[in-house]
């Protein structure tokens, strides 16, 4: 949430550069966004509500800079709340992401101190001017110092990064959220994502969290620990990660874009993960409890992963949610195992559920799409997505790779490797199938025409189509607005039947022959109460209003049926003129709790 990109060198460049690191940023939010450039002993800002976009900013070119993207968490949408937020006599401009916690407290003792905004970030700049002014030196810039004092005086978790325009020095602080360093020739770089540092140069730092960094023009950094202030040695890395194609190419959207890229992705994975799939699932055979955890999409595929242990290799593994992860807190031990999904690697509820983990002295593994990041880092063996760069805020390509690697898991552990390979590499062919047939024929655009006006969908799964009915519910809900809910449809009487009236969509997620009568009756339920009933199964049925045909069996339909809802959210969103791609109110790496 929010991303955060500074330069500093011995020459002055344009604010394009800022601006360009931010749009990479931008999935982190999109509320609004910033810039400050140090200028004639001060800092001029420049801050604009809504979405980065194609702006060119109007500053000078300036040898340091520093821009934000804002997801709002305290204070309205407003130029006013927007980042970089500046000190009384506009010499610093500070940009933040995460929350404090104690801002409240803070502004109290700051009342002299002019405020313009209702940010909780804003407390931070006015406590630097106090702690610049009364703070020596001691060798390092009184900037840095100043930072650490401040810094240990707030409470929650956040990255703060400050630009003295007086110096023309960056520094940055972190506890929780996300920082990377990039060295280059050209100067030193600040940004929450290395994706928006590798433009730019391979030598990264990754700043870890209780640390302190101030940027040099030449190319170098200097960190510190905060609390004790002393002066550490920079852990330079110099990573040979591929700087991906990030282009539209011939689609419309990221989000259109990532869902075909699904089957290259699955076919990849088939091709390219058998250790780390051998070294999974010797990791669950070593273990005598294993957790599966995430956030949202993730732990969707989690539960996904639940089902596929137990039926293909007739194993536990018990789906917790990264936020609810205190319950199994109590049963995990060295012996345990925790394994953490996360697109992102910095979603704070899955770092905090790893860090739980660990500190019961349980192993955890790590599927994610981003390498070094703070997941990556932390676990005991990481297993990369190789997705490539997912730019939409929906989770479509990562989703279906987590599956991927479960299902593979799952026959690996199950003494039947091939069947796996075979089910992802048949799950590939079958979404390329279903893509080219809706090119061709529109079937998911013609149930997005009927559905667009509905005021709320639902989404009927048994057994393994449950955890794919939530993900479909959470896909439709997200991009398109409509109310939407996943359910397990032996569930449905028991309760939630009573929302069913006269043309409610259920969408009956029916691709699995062992339940296919109970679903059936389950559909038969609410189409008696006059549900408009959509069956995607193989074979169409009296009970299905409408049909989408799903050609594939065993796992592999799986991902057919999660190409089919995917793009129906698509659709969906273009019908009712969302964007689909940074939809409202959201963002891709949530670092608050
Ligand atoms: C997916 O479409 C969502 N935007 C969201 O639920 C996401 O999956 C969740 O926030 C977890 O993110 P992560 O995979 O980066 O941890």
């Amino acid at each position: 949430m929010c991303g955060i990109f500074g330069f500093v060198g011995n020459t002055d460049r344009p604010t394009s550069v800022v601006v360009e690191g931010l749009k990479d940023l931008e999935y982190r939010g999109y509320d609004s966004w910033g810039v400050a450039v140090a200028a004639g002993g001060g800092v001029l800002s420049e801050k604009q509500t809504g979405k980065i976009g194609d702006a060119v900013s109007s500053l000078p070119p300036a040898s340091a800079s520093l821009g934000h993207t804002r997801w709002a968490t305290h204070g309205a949408v407003t130029q006013q709340n927007a980042h970089p937020h500046l000190d009384c006599s506009g010499r610093l401009a500070v940009i933040h992401n995460g929350i404090v916690e104690n801002h409240d407290a803070i502004r109290g003792r700051l009342q002299r101190h002019q405020f313009r905004s209702e940010t909780d970030t804003e407390v931070v700049v006015h406590l630097l001017e106090e702690e610049m002014a009364g703070t020596a030196a001691n060798g390092r810039s009184r900037l840095v110092t100043g930072l650490m004092s401040g810094f240990r005086q707030l409470e929650g978790l956040s990255a703060i990064a400050v630009l003295d325009g007086e110096s023309g020095e960056i520094a940055a602080a972190k506890n929780g959220s996300p920082l990377v360093v990039g060295l280059s020739e050209e100067g030193s770089y600040l940004a929450s994502d290395p994706v928006a540092l590798l433009p730019h140069t391979r030598k990264l730092l990754f700043v870890e969290d209780g640390q302190a960094v101030s940027l040099d023009p030449s190319g170098t950094a200097r960190v510190f620990e905060v609390g004790s202030g002393r002066e550490i040695e920079p852990q330079v890395r110099e990573v040979d990660w591929p700087v991906h194609d990030r282009t539209l190419g011939p689609f419309d959207h990221y989000m259109e874009k990532e869902i075909n890229e699904q089957p290259a992705v699955l076919r990849r994975l088939a091709a390219e993960k058998s250790d780390d799939v051998s070294t999974l699932a010797r990791m669950i055979e070593e273990s005598s409890r294993v957790f599966i955890t995430g956030c949202g999409t993730a732990n969707n595929a989690g539960m996904a992963g639940q089902y596929l242990m137990s039926r293909i290799a007739g194993r536990q593994v018990t789906a917790v949610m990264a936020s609810e992860m205190r319950l199994a807190g109590p049963l995990l031990d060295p012996t345990s195992l925790v394994i953490a999904l996360s697109q992102s690697g910095e979603t704070i509820d899955v770092l905090d559920a790893a860090r739980l983990a660990q500190s019961r002295g349980a192993r955890v593994a790590a599927l994610t799409n981003s390498e070094g990041s703070s997941l990556y880092r932390l676990a005991d063996h990481s297993i990369l997505l190789d997705c490539g760069p997912e730019r939409c805020v929906l989770a479509t390509k990562t989703y279906t790779a987590k599956l991927a690697l479960l299902v593979m898991t799952a026959y690996q552990l199950a003494g039947r490797a091939e069947e796996g390979v075979h089910a992802v590499v048949q799950g590939a062919l079958l979404m390329e199938a279903l893509l080219v047939e809706e090119r061709d024929r529109g079937n998911i655009e013609r149930l997005a025409e009927r559905l667009a006006d509905s005021d709320h969908i639902f989404v009927l799964g048994r057994d393994i189509n449950y955890p794919l009915a939530l993900e479909a519910a959470l896909k439709i809900k997200e991009v398109s607005y409509i109310h939407a809910e996943g359910f397990a449809s032996g569930e449905l009487k028991h309760g939630v039947i009573a929302l069913i009236e006269p043309g409610t969509p259920c969408i009956v997620l029916a691709t699995e022959p062992s339940v296919l009568r109970e679903t059936l009756a389950g559909t038969a339920e609410v189409r008696a109460r006059g549900a408009f009933t959509v069956g995607l199964s193989p074979d169409p049925h009296p009970e299905f209003e409408a049909h989408l045909p799903m050609r594939g069996g065993g796992e592999a339909v799986l991902f057919e049926a999660a190409a089919a809802f995917q793009s129906l959210a698509y659709r969906l969103a273009l019908r009712l003129e969302r964007d689909p791609d940074k939809p409202r109110n959201l963002a891709k790496s949530v670092t608050v709790r």
